[in-house]
C-alpha cells in the first residue's frame, strides 16, 4: 500500500474514490483513497484541503501514524521549494537524497523512551534509485517558516551543504522512518531563494510553479507507484528499528 502526501499548491494529487477519516493518539486525520491498478494509494493533503495549517502547525504525527495504521509501507511526498544555488532553475523537479532539519518547537518523534534510529540513508533508497534515473537530487535544508529567509541565512545554508530551502519535509521524514515505511519526496523548485537573485518572493509564485507541474507529478507518482507496486523492499526501511533501542 501506498501513501501520497501533496505540499503547497497540490492538495490533492489523484482523484479520490472514497474520502475517510482516521482516529489517531494525536488527532483525526481526512484522508482520500484511490487506487493504482488494483493497488491501494491514500491520499493526504499535508496542509489541509483548503490549505488552512502553516508548515509549522501541521500535524506530522497525526498523518504518519494514521498512513501507518492504513497499512501504508511506502510513501511519495511533494514539497515546494526555493532553490539556493544558481544551476537549480524554478520550475525544476529534484528528488531529496539529504535533509538539514533547522526546525524548532516541532513534535518530532513518537518515541518518548531511548531509541535512536539510524539516519546515513535518510530518504529511501530503493525509491530513490529510481527517481535518480530522471531527476537531480539535492541536499533540503528545512525552516520552521512560515516566514521566508533572509538572504544572510540563505547565504549560511548553503555552507551548510544545502541546496534546496522548505519548510515541510522535517520532522514527516524522521517520523516515516520510525514507523519503518519508505519515505521519498519530490520537490517542486518554485523560486530562487531569498537573495539569490534580489527579487521579492511572494505565494503566487510558489502556488503558480506548483500548479504548473502538477500533472508531471501525478505522472511521476502514477508511473512510480506502478513500477514499485511489482518491487520487495530491498531498501533497510523495513529494518529501521533494529539496532535503534538500548
Ligand atoms: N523558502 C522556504 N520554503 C519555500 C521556498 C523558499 O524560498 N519556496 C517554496 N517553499
Amino acid at each position: 500500500m501506498f501513501g501520497v502526501i501533496g505540499g503547497t499548491g497540490i492538495y490533492r494529487l489523484m482523484d479520490p474514490e472514497e474520502e475517510l477519516r482516521v482516529e489517531t493518539p494525536y488527532g483525526t486525520v481526512e484522508l482520500g483513497l484511490t487506487h493504482i491498478g488494483k493497488t491501494k494509494v491514500y491520499l493526504l493533503a499535508r496542509h489541509g484541503k483548503k490549505h488552512e495549517l502553516p508548515p509549522h502547525l501541521v500535524n506530522y504525527r497525526a498523518n504518519i501514524w494514521a498512513l501507518h495504521s492504513l497499512g501504508v509501507e511506502r510513501i511519495l511526498s511533494t514539497s515546494a521549494v526555493g532553490s539556493m544555488v544558481p544551476e537549480i532553475r524554478p520550475g525544476e523537479l529534484v528528488y531529496v537524497r539529504d535533509v538539514i532539519d533547522l526546525t524548532s518547537g516541532r513534535e518530532r518523534t513518537f518515541f518518548d523512551e531511548p531509541v535512536h534510529v539510524d539516519f546515513t540513508d535518510p530518504l529511501c533508497p530503493q525509491i530513490n534509485s529510481l527517481l535518480e534515473r530522471e531527476y537531480r537530487g539535492v541536499v533540503y535544508v528545512c525552516t520552521n517558516g512560515p516566514r521566508f529567509e533572509t538572504p544572510a541565512e540563505i547565504r549560511a545554508y548553503t555552507l551548510l551543504g544545502g541546496e534546496v530551502v522548505g519548510m515541510t519535509l522535517a520532522p514527516e521524514v524522521f517520523l516515516a522512518r520510525e514507523k519503518a515505511m519508505c519515505y521519498s519526496s519530490v520537490s517542486i523548485v518554485t523560486n530562487y531563494a531569498a537573495g539569490i537573485k534580489g527579487k521579492k518572493l511572494t505565494i503566487d509564485e510558489v502556488l503558480e510553479v506548483t500548479r504548473e507541474k502538477e500533472e508531471e507529478i501525478r505522472t511521476l507518482f502514477s508511473k512510480l507507484i506502478s513500477e514499485l507496486k511489482g518491487m520487495k523492499r530491498t531498501c533497510p526501511c523495513p529494518k529501521a528499528l533494529d539496532g535503534a533501542t538500548l
